[in-house]
């Protein structure tokens, strides 16, 4: 199977969206001047082309896009191009009404934006494989090709009456019989028992709480039916050029697909990323989505899609102060990627996106915002040959799961002062803050390779995955578990005692009595620490090796963290600094080490192949010691003992050459 290193040829791949058909073709020759000057090295064409690659039914239209494809081989810039999937032209919603998506409630929605396909319509599915064929044929063998890049971030929903047979179809395959899906589903309350599969509906508008299992298979569904339409496309690029990778770029800690399931069907896994400038923990939401990406890819990983400065989709739509561009990309090579990549390469000045920043924007050559992309090509030309390919390895893997996800984040539970990402955020930022590297792992994959594995929250577990958690821990691994993990089965159905009995075995706990959810700002006092979010009350079984006990109120004496041999549980969330001073123990019990020593507060650092990158994420100058002598990929100067970082300065260090 091709991979992202048939594409990047030791190099780091550099560029963006380019969206030229919004410009004269004298543009087109300015842009490629700059891209050469800026060392970009790829755009990805055609995302949303679709109705000028085909104006008119099955008529098409490539003069364009052959000129294109023609003067980014001539200046040596590779294309990752695009099926343009994404926006139907207007013309298909017109003729076809069923290629639109319906919300729950029944509403359409509409062409005039973009993304407005039904997943489950065979019209759309038809049209789209016809253009994604006719692409294919026409460029799968120019020169300047690359990749492809299917469809752009898929995320629609649809609940239509195509959507509603595909969904019946699905259940039958899931279920086979009306009885098993009425037992999965629970159905005997509130009178929900199916007696004909034309009965059943996509999770539609309800007067009052819907059928949790039939969220959570509507979900499962729903990324299912995205997923065929992904590997559609994806096979008829494949069978006109199987030498070449093929991706679709995912979003971030996106609910609506399951993206470990997804990545299995990628060559190549790319990911687009947009923390919040003004956002304080803006760094470590990066590094989750990073360590994310990479432990989907099992490798190098493509950064699709970031601002080279503000978006235009939040309240108030801050740039990137100088300098954070450079950083935030440095930091997504250091944690695995090869490739950089921007939204887009020439800022709009029409449409939607025209106050979304672009590598060029209305500033043009001259604007800070351009030189600095240009700053960061020639840093990343420096690096390309020495970082392309290798791998970060981590001794921690933090498990998460969609399914777990879809079944626990529902209207109707004990607690809906958090929502399961923030649960995410804070344990995987509290082990950055420790510097532990970490991995994501699904909850069914082989843990052996980890020291310790982190359980932030997996409310449903199947039994497969408890054991798995089991035997990771027989065979010798250390595993740490916050609360509401193991509550439900596959089906959402609550495990008899509120937590799977071998799970409570496991962490030496008797009766799990009743959870206590704590409310916002409230917390829980306990031995040296105070919880967030939740409490319980636990009645231990004697077993446990350790505990700290909740101190005053209902819960006094009661435990809030067991630890049983190698397996903790912990019945809240300790605030950030107790759950980081606790991951940093666990791990040091385990023999998992940070990458260095006495750092900075502000400074990162990730070994990557044979290379350190320490990245500032802080405005002041620190100096960091750095034991022995080394080079500076982005300087090379040769450093000794330390390095000093100004605001936002990252150094790569390596041995120097003998
Ligand atoms: C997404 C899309 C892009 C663009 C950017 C703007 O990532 O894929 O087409 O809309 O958002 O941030």
């Amino acid at each position: 199977m091709p991979n992202l290193s048939d594409a990047t040829r030791h190099r780091i791949l550099y560029g963006g969206d380019y969206n030229p058909e919004q410009w004269p073709e004298e543009t087109w020759y300015e842009d490629v001047r700059l891209m050469r000057a800026a060392g970009v090295n790829s755009v990805t064409l055609g995302v949303f082309s679709w109705a000028k690659l085909e104006p008119r039914p099955g008529e098409y239209d490539f003069a364009w896009l052959d000129r294109l494809m023609d003067l980014m081989h001539e200046n040596g810039i590779g294309v990752v191009l695009a099926t343009p999937t994404a926006s139907p032209p207007p013309w298909l919603g017109h003729l076809h009404p069923d290629t639109l998506p319906r919300d729950e409630d029944g509403r359409t929605e509409w062409w005039g934006g973009r993304q407005h396909f039904s997943h489950s319509s065979a019209t759309y599915r038809r049209h789209a494989a016809a253009v994604t064929e006719a692409l294919a044929a026409r460029y799968g063998g120019h020169p300047a090709l690359t990749m492809w890049h299917i469809n752009n971030e898929y995320c629609t929903f649809d609940h239509g009456d195509e959507a509603a047979v595909r969904f019946r179809r699905w259940l039958q395959d899931r279920y086979g019989t009306l009885d098993a899906l009425n037992t999965a589903w629970g159905t005997a309350f509130w009178s929900q028992g199916y007696g004909d599969w034309d009965e059943i509906l996509p999770a539609r508008r309800a007067h009052y709480l819907k059928n949790p299992t039939q969220v959570l298979d509507f979900r499962r569904f729903t990324s299912d039916m995205l997923l065929e339409c992904f590997t559609a496309e994806r096979d008829i690029v494949r069978r006109h050029t199987p030498h070449l990778p093929v991706t679709t770029n995912f979003m971030p800690l996106w609910h609506g697909q399951d993206a470990w399931r997804w990545a299995e069907e990628e060559d190549v896994v790319s990911v687009d990323l947009y923390p919040d400038p003004r956002d304080p923990h803006g760094a470590q939401e990066g590094a989750l989505v990073q360590d994310m990406t990479r432990s989907q890819a099992r490798g190098p990983w493509m950064l699709m899609e970031q601002a080279a400065g503000a978006v235009n989709w939040r309240g108030a739509n801050h740039p990137k102060p100088r300098g954070l561009n450079r950083l935030w990309s440095l930091q997504a090579v250091a944690r695995g990627a090869d490739a950089v990549c921007y939204f887009q390469w020439r800022q709009s000045r029409q449409g939607a996106e025209k106050f979304h920043s672009g590598m060029v924007g209305h500033a043009g050559e001259e604007g800070r915002t351009h030189q600095e992309v240009k700053q960061l090509g020639a840093d990343l030309a420096r690096l390309g040959p020495h970082v392309a390919g290798s791998r970060v390895t981590a001794d921690i893997a933090v498990l998460h799961d969609w399914h777990s996800w879809w079944a626990g984040d529902q209207d109707g539970r004990p607690s809906t002062r958090f929502a399961y990402p923030d649960v995410l955020r804070a344990w995987h930022r509290a082990l950055w803050e420790a510097r532990l590297t970490t991995d994501f792992a699904h909850p069914e994959h082989d843990l052996a390779p980890y020291r310790a594995v982190v359980v932030p929250q997996l409310y449903a577990l199947t039994d497969a995955a408890t054991d798995n958690l089991l035997a990771y821990v027989r065979g010798g691994g250390t595993l740490v578990c916050g609360f509401l993990t193991g509550t439900a089965d596959q089906d959402d159905r609550i495990r008899p005692g509120g937590m799977d009995a071998r799970l409570r075995e496991l962490f030496g706990i008797r009766t799990l009595h009743e959870w206590w959810p704590l409310d916002t700002g409230e917390t829980a006092v306990c031995d040296g620490f105070h919880g967030t979010l939740w409490s319980e009350e636990i009645e231990p079984d004697g077993t446990a090796d350790e505990t700290l006990p909740y101190q005053g109120g209902e819960l006094d004496g009661l435990p809030a963290v067991l630890r049983k041999g190698r397996a903790w549980y912990l019945s809240t969330l300790p605030e950030p600094d107790a759950l980081r001073d606790l991951l940093t123990r666990v791990a040091a019990d385990a023999g998992a080490r940070p990458v260095l020593g006495g750092l900075p507060a502000d400074v990162e650092a990730v070994r990557r192949g044979d290379l350190l990158f320490l990245l500032n994420h802080g405005r002041d100058q620190v100096t960091v010691e750095v034991p022995g002598t080394h080079r500076d990929l982005l300087t090379d100067a040769t450093v000794t003992d330390g390095v000093t970082l100004g605001r936002y300065g990252v150094a790569v260090l390596t041995e120097p050459p003998a």
